[in-house]
């Protein structure tokens, strides 16, 4: 693992802005520090885990009792969700989420912007591990840049010869001060799929609070997606963050409440009250059907 360091150090640490660190239980990790931002970015799958703009507290949320272990996944941060939302459609004992989550990256390329930000380029490409679970050829880029934003671009591209079908989620939980202190704004007459009401379709008719356990999916009809934007306003922290994303037209909020809470060994039993998720997803009819050759990039900038 030293060895590992090492190398992914001669060969891309940035002085003064990004190394190549041993992070949780051994698992390699990249530290950016940068004078805009400091962010933690693990390469088992491509995880952020930290991202704090200077003299701001923590944007992320993560879990107390995260499981920092090879092809687990990490909870809390930025989970990359691939090649599928959610169980897989026809076999349950596929992973849920996909695999990119739970899959160590390889460093492809890292960089100092002009405007004083730091970019990290990481990649995964199709092997026989992964033919196991999905039996396609791929390449998928992940590249963070970090600033006084935090931008995240996920890119999938078809190397094989024939159409694959790939969904997703950039699955970002968010720090917030107190649950029920909180409203998220930006998906106001959208309608989403109650995952915890038999998927029945609902329409959002204001802005969302959180007083119990929620799981949606909002989606955008083909007609009505363009770039959208989600803002969640803290009144405990007295602050607002706010999420941009381009080429997705679903979006996931979830919050697993009290007693799933209770139920997940790496999730504190109150952490729910700190915490919700917005996910920028590619999920249910809003997968993307890529030709050979082609590319789709599902991305989000997240602020302050
Ligand atoms: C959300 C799903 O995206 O992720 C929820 O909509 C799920 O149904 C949640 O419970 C967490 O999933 P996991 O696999 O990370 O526990």
């Amino acid at each position: 693992m030293a060895k590992q360091i090492e190398a992914l150090n001669a060969e891309f640490a940035l002085p003064n802005q990004l190394r190549f660190q041993s992070g949780e239980n051994g698992l390699p990790k990249v530290q950016i520090d940068n004078g805009l931002a400091t962010a933690e970015i693990y390469l088992q799958g491509g995880h952020i885990t930290a991202f704090q703009p200077r003299g701001c507290e923590p944007v992320l949320w993560m879990s107390l009792l995260a499981q920092f272990q090879s092809g687990k996944a990490i909870r809390g941060g930025v989970p990359v969700i691939w090649p599928w939302f959610g169980p897989h459609a026809i076999d349950k004992h596929k992973p849920q989420h996909g695999f990119a989550r739970t899959t160590e990256w390889q460093v492809s390329a890292t960089k100092s912007l002009p405007d004083g930000s730091t970019q990290l380029q990481l990649q995964m490409k199709d092997t026989p591990a992964t033919h196991a679970l999905w039996p396609h050829a791929f390449e998928l880029n992940l590249t963070v840049t970090v600033g006084t934003e935090l931008k995240i671009e996920l890119t999938s591209r078809n190397t094989g010869e024939q159409t694959i079908t790939v969904g997703g989620a950039l699955h970002s939980y968010f720090a917030v001060g107190d649950i029920e202190k909180i409203h998220i704004d930006g998906l106001l007459g959208h309608n989403y799929i109650d995952q915890l009401d038999g998927n029945r379709i609902k329409q959002q008719s204001e802005a969302i609070h959180i007083r119990q356990e929620v799981d949606r999916i909002y989606f955008d009809t083909e007609d009505t997606c363009t770039e959208g934007i989600c803002a969640i306003f803290d009144a405990q922290l007295l602050r607002q963050i706010y999420i941009k994303r381009t080429g997705s037209c679903s979006t996931v909020i979830w919050n697993p409440w009290e007693n799933k809470a209770k139920a997940m060994a790496d999730f504190p039993d109150d952490g729910y009250r700190q915490m919700v998720c917005i996910e920028t997803a590619n999920a249910v009819d809003d997968v993307r059907h890529l030709a050979s050759g082609e590319t789709h990039t599902l991305s989000q900038i997240i602020g302050l």
